[in-house]
């Protein structure tokens, strides 16, 4: 069944949130969460929308979800601008985020306002982002982070109503190129701050005690791409590389080094 974030992650649920990039993700994240019995986040960027298709998503990925024993969330992720967060709304998602997080504090707030006010119309969760989140997303630009305040986050959660805020906290999106320092005490203090739970975008590369420590501290979604991404690569090249010439198993060998990679990210977080 299709469902909203709030119902498949809190506090003391921490989960991932897995970037659909690719047919054989699509299919391996949802053959884990049936096989487990566990209710997984799947998400999409407008890129991989545009990519996979909205029919794809609209015609395929809506229906199977929604009828599936499990429960799924099925996030847009990074949304740009208001048509997209309705467009995702339109095609089903069953909850969004808009990032205004590019454009000065009270921007970012009037148009996070205006996009809550359409997730609450659909009745889906909602995400919103403040501070920036640098790296590259979804592989072409290249950001700088400006580090999330905590009376800027204080003054974004009291202005715009949402379910989950994502936060920079020397996290990034993409391959870091030197090791992430990721701020714990920041965490901890936005955490205590403001009045709903934390998002930590870039989870690829993040050394998983960090990652452990960082849902301690308050982050209750951590988000997973290019992890996928990289796997999706691997698995197509050794089976290439091993002489395989049909498409099924060279897809199937794409499936199963991402089904290893949910299976090492779902046993970090046990709770
Ligand atoms: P990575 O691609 O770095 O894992 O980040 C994914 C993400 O944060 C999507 O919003």
């Amino acid at each position: 069944m299709l469902t909203d974030l709030t119902h498949v992650i809190a506090s003391d649920r921490p989960r991932f949130a897995y970037n659909v990039t690719s047919v054989e993700g699509f299919l391996a994240l949802v053959d884990w969460g049936e096989t487990h019995g566990k209710a997984m986040v799947l998400q999409c960027s407008e890129r991989y929308l545009k990519d996979l298709g909205e029919d794809f998503f609209r015609q395929l990925v809506v229906p199977r979800l929604d009828t599936s024993p499990v429960p799924f969330v099925l996030h847009l992720d990074h949304a740009g601008s208001l048509e997209a967060v309705l467009k995702g709304l339109q095609i089903g998602f069953s909850s969004v985020m808009f990032d205004g997080s590019t454009k000065p504090l009270e921007e970012n707030i009037a148009l996070s306002r205006e996009a809550a006010k359409l997730a609450r119309m659909a009745g889906v969760s909602f995400e919103a982002e403040v501070g920036h989140v640098g790296g590259a997303e979804d592989g072409d630009e290249d950001e700088t982070a400006m580090f999330t305040r905590v009376g800027d986050a204080k003054a974004f959660t009291a202005a715009v109503p949402m379910d989950f805020l994502a936060v920079s906290v020397g996290n990034a999106h993409g391959r870091y190129r030197k090791p992430p320092k990721i701020q714990l005490n920041r965490i901890a203090d936005l955490a205590a701050a403001v009045p709903v739970p934390l998002v930590l975008h870039g989870g690829t590369g993040i050394p998983p005690a960090d990652l452990v420590e960082a849902t301690r501290r308050g982050m209750v979604k951590i988000n997973l791409g290019t992890e996928l991404k990289l796997a999706w690569i691997a698995g197509i090249q050794s089976s290439l590389a091993a002489g395989e010439m049909e498409p099924d198993r060279i897809r199937a060998s794409a499936r199963q080094s991402i089904t290893h990679v949910i299976q090492t990210m779902e046993a970090l977080l046990t709770r």
